[in-house]
């Protein structure tokens, strides 16, 4: 007879928060986000935390060498795309571990020969009002000039000029040298009143454009998450099936934890994979997806260094309905955690959980948190921001961002949904979405993660781990839900204010 689970799977919206003390000292300043990501033994310290408990989705539209740094720079992982050839995914892994923060690769570039209108278009495609003018075009090419709006004045007879007749030549720019502190850097452009400091190498081929506004913004980061060598952490997803050559490639490119991606990861494919990185590289790996305690136990027992959780929650994800399988991201959330705990009680070793998919709303985080994970994966959250590499396009009157999930047909990632059959899609279980567009990763960012600080200080938490040993949680009734929202009064909108 099969077994049953008597008790419905719920999900993260029939769950609140109830208060705890708040004690003078618990203030958002002093709330701690740093979080373990990979094992460790009682009394020891993880190998990699994060600042914050936040890492980017393994899909196309979310995580990027982009998504990477600019996650990492606040504190955060991601884990770089899988499904794409092993040479690109360690080619992005290696641009994430080179970035220097604060000099950055020109992304906008014309020759002397170009004319006015050229830089307008790009201008207009790219948002970058500094040009840099090479011998080819190419972002590492000889620089002969920089290009600004302080260059030309537009007219209708300018738009043919060359750029040669109008931009600021390399014999009359401050330039920085190859090799250059980030600090001496920024003394240069403060000396000579710069917006921009290109940095050229002997030759004078151009290797970095330095801003003075990403300066500041580097200094605004205390929560970088830098390895011992001050390079960005960043993780990257692989399969059960090339992991022999793409792992040691990875590992090669510098990448700093590897995680299986796999809709469903309890599975022999996945202990293979785990003990074959374990066996020949030095590359933490994190497995799942699980939802329940032999799940979890399977695979920690295969030498996982986390888990992750969740099947069928997430916001592209329509495994549910083709397959029938899943649960309900916050029942499986909980029964993780506890397997978690005893396993800590038994072992005396703490393999952290991260809560993947189904986040809809920013105190869905503090709740994953507080049921016990140590980090939540997110895709559509990170989907909706500049820095996924998605296109940006207007629909109707809003902007949106592309978002398709690794199932879906356009991502074609067939080795997360394999179970042992053919190497194609044979159904989709994803789908092809927009989401709406909001901005840039930072901004959002720090309100979410106020918003976290602010609840944990309500629920009398200064850290995850006291939240996670505190934390009182009550399951809301249908009715409740209701008298959450707005209700019983007449909303203020635009065609009722008379007054
Ligand atoms: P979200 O944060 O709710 O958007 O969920 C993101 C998570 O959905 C990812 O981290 C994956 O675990 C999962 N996922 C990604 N692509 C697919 C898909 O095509 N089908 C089902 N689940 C997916």
């Amino acid at each position: 007879m099969a077994f049953y689970y008597m008790e419905p799977s719920r999900t993260f919206s029939e769950f609140l928060l109830v208060p705890n003390l708040t004690t003078k000292e618990c203030t958002p300043g002093n709330v701690s986000l740093r979080t373990p990501i990979v094992k460790f033994g009682a009394g020891e310290k993880p190998s990699v935390s994060l600042n914050i408990p936040f890492a980017s989705a393994v899909m196309q539209a979310v995580s990027d060498d982009v998504m990477a740094v600019a996650l990492a720079r606040c504190g955060g992982i991601s884990f770089i795309f899988g499904s794409q050839s092993i040479e690109d995914q360690a080619a992005m892994v290696r641009k994430v571990k080179g970035y220097k923060a604060g000099f950055v690769v020109s992304r906008s570039n014309l020759t002397p020969s170009h004319s006015l209108k050229d830089v307008l278009e790009l201008k207009e495609r790219t948002g970058h009002s500094t040009v840099a003018i090479t011998h080819d075009g190419s972002p590492q090419g000889k620089l002969l000039g920089i290009v600004t709006s302080r260059d030309y004045r537009i007219s209708r007879d300018a738009l043919t000029k060359q750029v040669s007749e109008f931009m600021t030549p390399f014999e009359s720019l401050f330039y920085g040298t190859s090799g250059i502190t980030l600090s001496e850097a920024n003394d240069l452009i403060w000396e000579h009143k710069l917006n921009c400091l290109p940095i050229v190498d002997k030759e004078q081929k151009l290797d970095y454009l330095v801003f003075r506004k990403d300066y500041d913004a580097h200094k605004e980061n205390p929560y970088e998450l830098l390895d011992e060598n001050k390079s960005y952490i960043v993780g990257a997803g692989i399969n059960t099936k090339d992991y022999m050559e793409r792992v040691p490639a990875l590992a090669e490119a510098g990448v700093d934890v590897v995680v299986i991606d796999s809709s469903d990861g309890f599975s022999e494919w996945q202990r293979e994979t785990i003990q074959y990185v374990k066996a020949n590289t030095n590359v933490k790996i994190g497995a799942g997806n699980v939802v329940d305690r032999e799940g979890f136990l399977y695979l920690v027992e295969s030498g996982a260094d986390f888990i992750k959780v969740g099947i069928g929650g997430g916001s592209i994800c329509i495994t549910r309905e083709q397959k029938g399988i899943g649960r309900g991201q916050a029942s499986a959330l909980i029964e993780v955690a506890a397997a978690r705990d005893d396993y800590y009680r038994e072992t005396g070793i703490y393999v952290p959980i991260c809560s993947d998919g189904g986040i809809v709303h920013d105190y869905h985080i503090t709740l994953s948190l507080a049921m016990g994970a140590d980090f939540v994966m997110m895709g559509r959250y990170f989907a909706r921001f500049d820095e996924s590499p998605t296109r940006k396009l207007k629909v109707g009157t809003n902007f949106v961002k592309e978002f398709w999930g690794e199932g879906s047909n356009r991502a074609r990632n067939w080795q997360r949904y394999d179970t042992g059959g053919k190497e194609s899609l044979v159904f989709e279980e994803g789908v092809d979405s927009y989401v709406p567009y909001a901005g840039g990763l930072q901004e959002n960012l720090d309100r979410t993660i106020h918003k976290i600080k602010s609840t944990m200080c309500n629920c009398g938490s200064t850290s995850i781990e006291e939240l996670h040993r505190t934390a009182r949680i009550t399951l809301v009734s249908a009715t409740s839900i209701v008298e959450g929202g707005a209700h019983d009064v007449i909303l203020k909108d635009s065609s009722l204010s008379g007054e």
